[in-house]
This record gives structure tokens, C-alpha cells and sequence, in this order.
């Protein structure tokens, strides 16, 4: 028994028996025994470069030694969060972007929120209070993220809503999208929160055509297009981030995880010039936002040497081509009785549908034999198991992640 209290877990049961994590290498991670897992999940989907990264560690090292941390509030900076945001906004759909920093995606989501409301009570429209959102999101967990979530077991309990004005609709169908703008009216919209492709949800992508479509109807009612990146900004979804991939022009954007891959906690908001020119151009209006961690200084030098490695050993087109790869490595393992089907993603996406059935249990039991298959993924919304590994995974080491997780699920 610790004092330790895990997210998302059943306590009472998990306080007996942690499984415990104690180094990684590479794209595997070994427990207290020394037994060796492949992490076909990135751990929670961000360690995309991998685990051990000697010049992350030495840049964080030197850092950490000349300057650990000093905050950025009001006029104080120091050089990483700066850089960092400047390289971000230049990889970004829209170079003039400015980019405010977290510390992780729950943060950003919130953020953002509260970014667009402070938008337009600056521009004269503060009747802009309405968020939509979809079915199967995850947003995180802070007020905002909880309250525009889609899975409802992680909304309710709270004796109601955490934020009012938040409306969800189906995640695939752009005329739900026009229906929720009418029934609320245009008016009243304060924008439109979309992952590219839903993430904890179970990996659903929708079509191209879906994100473009839904983006213009947002813009028709005056709203504003947030495209929450945390899973699939930084090379994820097959580019720098999946907005530039599929050409879409999100008003915000938030990231996180991939940003420093989980070598120190960031992330943040990327504002389109539209968002942000208010705040840079008049004189007086401050959004009075930020936390003590915005733009950790030694996160921020961990983030330019990621930034630097996804560019220099070509992981974006890595992630790109690892989307047949994956489906291609998992696809015979439809065969098994408790498969139901492999779902494709986006760039280093997948999903292994089980065929949960009246078998609540199924999907937790399929995870922990994977694990002691030797493969590491995690239960996700809908019962489809998480594939996201690193993106430095090579051809041969995604057939072993195949076989493993054949391995455990016909141990079932
Ligand atoms: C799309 C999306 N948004 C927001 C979050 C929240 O990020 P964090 O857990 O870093 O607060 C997540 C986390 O998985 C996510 O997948």
C-alpha cells in the first residue's frame, strides 16, 4: 500500500498490486524484474522519439545547471520558451501564430477556452459563450476539458455540469454540427473543439472532408475552429501537425505531449493572428491568464531538441507511412475470437476493436494479457485497445508488436 493515489484507477484494488515501470530504451521499457515490454503505446501516446534520448537529457542537463527554471509572467522570458515559440509558429498552418504555454493538454484545452471567450469579449461579442463539442472527444480533465468531453462517464458525478453553454453532437456528422449552431443561434457560438482524429475514444478518424466541412460552418457562424493536437501535433498524425496535413485553418490549435515527448511536462496554444491581434495591438488589454509552469524554461530546451530530432531523423514522413504499416502488421489478428476488427488512424494511429460484447471485463483482461504477453497497450472508449507506438519504430519491431499482441489476446 502507498500513499500514491494513480489516475483513473480503481483504488481499491490498484493500491495492492502497481505495475511498476523502472527504465526504457528505445521504443521498450523494462519493469523492477527486468523483463522488457515493447510500448505500443508510446506510454500515453507521447514518446514518439523514444525513450533514453542522450541529447535531450544533455540539453535539459545544461539547462537545468544554468537556469532550472525562472517564470514569464508580465515581462519576464528567458530564452527557451521564446525560441520554442517561434519555431512552433513557424511549423504551424499560419507562421504569424503567437503560442502560450502550459504544462500539459488539460491545461491547453482550458486555455483555449478561455482564449476564444476573452477573444470576444475584446472584439464586442461577448454574447460568444457556446462550445461545441463531439461524442467519443477527450479534452482532458480540467473544467473546461471534463465539460466538453464525450464520454460521459468521465462528465458525470459532480452533481451537474462543471461549464455551462457546451453542447455535444455526434463525431461524425457535419449536419449535426449546423443543427447545434441553429438550435443555439449562430450568435451565440463561441467556436468548435475537434480532434482530428478522436484519440482516447477508441481512434476514430473521420474523413478529410468532415474537418474542412465542419470548419467552414463554424466560420459561417462567426465562431472559432480549435483543433486539439495533443495526440497528433508534433509528427503524430504525418505532419507537424494534422491541421497542415489536412490543410485546414484552426483559429487555435492546443498541443502538448509530443511537444517534448514526455521529457518534461508542456504544452499550449497555438493563436492564429486573428485571435492574437487584439491582444498584441491594444493598448491595455491583457489576458490575465498563465500559470507559474508557462514556458518552463528547461521543459522549453527538452521541446527544441524534440523539434530538432523529429525534422533531422525524418519522423513526420515516418509517422506518415507507419498509418498502412500498423493496419497492414494488425490486420490477420481480425481473425481471433475476441477481435472484432483493427481500426486505421491517422499517421501512427491504430486500434484493435475487441468484441466486447456483454463482456465488460474483456477489454481491462485484454490489456494486462497483452502485458504479460510482453506488449504494452492501454483499454480505451468503446473497448478497442491503443496503438500508438513510437514513431522510431522500425518495420521489424512493429511485426514483434503484432505478434505480442496476437500472443496475449489469444491467451484470453
Ligand atoms: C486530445 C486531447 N486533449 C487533451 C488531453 C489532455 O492532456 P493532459 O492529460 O496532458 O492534460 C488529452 C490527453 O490525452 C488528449 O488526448
Amino acid at each position: 500500500m502507498s500513499a500514491f493515489w494513480h489516475p483513473f484507477a480503481e483504488m481499491s484494488k490498484v493500491q495492492h498490486a502497481p505495475f511498476i515501470v523502472d527504465r526504457g530504451e528505445g521504443i521498450y521499457v523494462y519493469d523492477e524484474e527486468g523483463r522488457r515490454y515493447l510500448d505500443a503505446a508510446a506510454s500515453l501516446w507521447y514518446m514518439n522519439v523514444g525513450y533514453g534520448r542522450e541529447e535531450i537529457i544533455d540539453a535539459m542537463t545544461a539547462q537545468l545547471r544554468k537556469l532550472a527554471a525562472f517564470h514569464t509572467f508580465i515581462d519576464y522570458g528567458t530564452r527557451p520558451p521564446i525560441e520554442l515559440a517561434e519555431k512552433i509558429a513557424a511549423v504551424s498552418p499560419d507562421a504569424g501564430s503567437k503560442v502560450f504555454f502550459g504544462s500539459g493538454g488539460s491545461d491547453a484545452v482550458d486555455t483555449a477556452a478561455k482564449m476564444a471567450r476573452r477573444y470576444f469579449n475584446a472584439v464586442g461579442q461577448p454574447e460568444r459563450t457556446v462550445f461545441i463539442s463531439r461524442e467519443w472527444a477527450y479534452h482532458g480533465m480540467h473544467p473546461y476539458g471534463t465539460s466538453l468531453g464525450g464520454m460521459e462517464p468521465n462528465r458525470i458525478g459532480y452533481g451537474g455540469d462543471l461549464v455551462a453553454d457546451i453542447v455535444i453532437v455526434p463525431y461524425d456528422d457535419p449536419e449535426a454540427v449546423g443543427k447545434a449552431i441553429d438550435h443555439a443561434g449562430a450568435e451565440r457560438i463561441a467556436g468548435i473543439f475537434v480532434e482530428p482524429v478522436i484519440g482516447a475514444g477508441g481512434v476514430r478518424p473521420v474523413e478529410p472532408a468532415y474537418l474542412t466541412g465542419v470548419q467552414d460552418l463554424i466560420h459561417q457562424a462567426g465562431g472559432l475552429y480549435v483543433s486539439d493536437e495533443v495526440i497528433t501535433g508534433f509528427g503524430r498524425a504525418g505532419d507537424w501537425f494534422a491541421a497542415n496535413r489536412f490543410g485546414l485553418e484552426p483559429d487555435l490549435i492546443t498541443f502538448a505531449k509530443g511537444v517534448t515527448c514526455g521529457y518534461a511536462p508542456l504544452g499550449g496554444v497555438i493563436a492564429s493572428p486573428k485571435v492574437a491581434a487584439p491582444f498584441f495591438d491594444t493598448p491595455g488589454l491583457v489576458f490575465r491568464h498563465g500559470y507559474t509552469y508557462s514556458g518552463h524554461t528547461t521543459a522549453c530546451a527538452a521541446g527544441l531538441v524534440v523539434m530538432d530530432i523529429l525534422e533531422r531523423e525524418g519522423l513526420l514522413s515516418r509517422a506518415a507511412s507507419l498509418e498502412e504499416e500498423l493496419y497492414q502488421a494488425l490486420l490477420p489478428i481480425e481473425e481471433l475470437e475476441v477481435v472484432d476488427s483493427i481500426r486505421r488512424g491517422v499517421g501512427a494511429l491504430a486500434a484493435v476493436q475487441l468484441a466486447v460484447g456483454d463482456d465488460e471485463t474483456l477489454p481491462a483482461r485484454a490489456s494486462v494479457a497483452c502485458r504479460q504477453a510482453g506488449v504494452l497497450t492501454r483499454a480505451m472508449g468503446g473497448g478497442a485497445l491503443q496503438i500508438s507506438p513510437p514513431l522510431i519504430i522500425t518495420p521489424d519491431q512493429v511485426n514483434e508488436m503484432a505478434t505480442l499482441i496476437r500472443a496475449g489476446l489469444e491467451g484470453l
